[in-house]
């Protein structure tokens, strides 16, 4: 694998390619990452991943500073995941003026659940990801479901500026006690870690009850979310929205079940497809 840090050295590996396959992370790899990476090899010439922890999509009191950096470990990884070629750049080489060009997704999408609780982070997201998508020059790109509203957001990005790059969607890889893969799980205690997997465990419930015809949504959420309270969790919300557009459910159309909840300092979001 090769490993290069700048625009110019990744153009220079890039050029005698004619379908980049890419996968774009902030790093601190980890199953799910990598089973991106397995399904981005067949898909296009060269297998690229990127790496870089991008400050803007962290608000002012979040988690940029500590958000693992484990460079070699994660060398290794996509070595052996079969990753071609990694671009892991500095802010400076990225940003190397202040990006205040930003992109403004669609308030209808991006301002509800994540982008409500997080203010500005999907203009981060997309920022940095049609950044990233130009430079590796990617013709399929690949994201995890389990950041699902992300999904959506990049997709719609996509086709609104019709850039010539197909976005793939991949499972949620989970820990066997059900808990979604996440970077951010390192930093839940021995205790935390133990009772995490509630989160998904009532999301499961919820997606259940919806299954076998149960359609009053908000009895539902609410149930979930006194469920998560009562385990001492602090919800910021859980909700039953259409697979599209993240929109209010309408018991006819294909529905997802996502949640966001901190456990002491550690905020987890999951979902699932009913
Ligand atoms: P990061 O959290 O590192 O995730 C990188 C990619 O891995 C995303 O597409 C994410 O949805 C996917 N992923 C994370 N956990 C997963 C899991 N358990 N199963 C399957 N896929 C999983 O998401 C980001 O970085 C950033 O916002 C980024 C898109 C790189 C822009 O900075």
């Amino acid at each position: 694998m090769r490993i290069v840090h700048t625009l110019a050295d990744l153009r220079q590996h890039l050029l005698p390619f004619r379908h980049p396959a890419v996968v774009p992370t902030m790093g601190n790899l980890h199953a799910g990452h990598l089973a991106l990476v397995r399904a981005a090899k067949p898909l296009g010439d060269v297998t690229v991943a990127t790496i870089f922890v991008n400050r803007l999509q962290f608000g002012p009191k979040e988690d940029f500073d500590s958000y693992p950096r484990t460079l070699q470990a994660d060398c290794t990884q996509l070595e052996a995941a079969g990753c071609d070629l990694l671009f892991a750049p500095s802010e400076a080489e990225l940003y190397p003026q202040p990006q205040t060009f930003t992109l403004q997704p669609d308030p209808a999408l991006a301002g509800i659940l994540e982008g409500h609780f997080r203010p500005g982070f999907f203009t981060g997201v997309c920022t940095v990801v049609l950044k990233l998508l130009a430079c590796t020059q990617a013709r399929s790109a690949l994201f995890g479901k389990k950041d699902y509203q992300q999904l959506l957001i990049i997709r719609h990005m996509v086709r609104q500026f019709a850039m010539p790059v197909e976005i793939l969607g991949q499972d949620t890889h989970r820990e066997a006690d059900g808990l979604a893969m996440s970077s951010r799980n390192g930093y839940l205690s021995v205790a935390e870690r133990a009772q995490a997997a509630l989160l998904a465990r009532t999301l499961a419930q919820c997606a259940q009850a919806v299954r076998a015809g149960n359609t009053a949504f908000d009895v539902l959420e609410n149930q979930a979310l006194q469920t998560l309270r009562d385990a001492g969790w602090m919800p910021d919300y859980v909700a039953i929205r259409r697979q599209s557009d993240l929109q209010a459910a309408r018991a006819d159309a294909p529905l997802v079940v996502l949640g966001a909840a901190r456990l002491g300092t550690t905020r987890l979001i999951d979902n699932l497809e009913i």
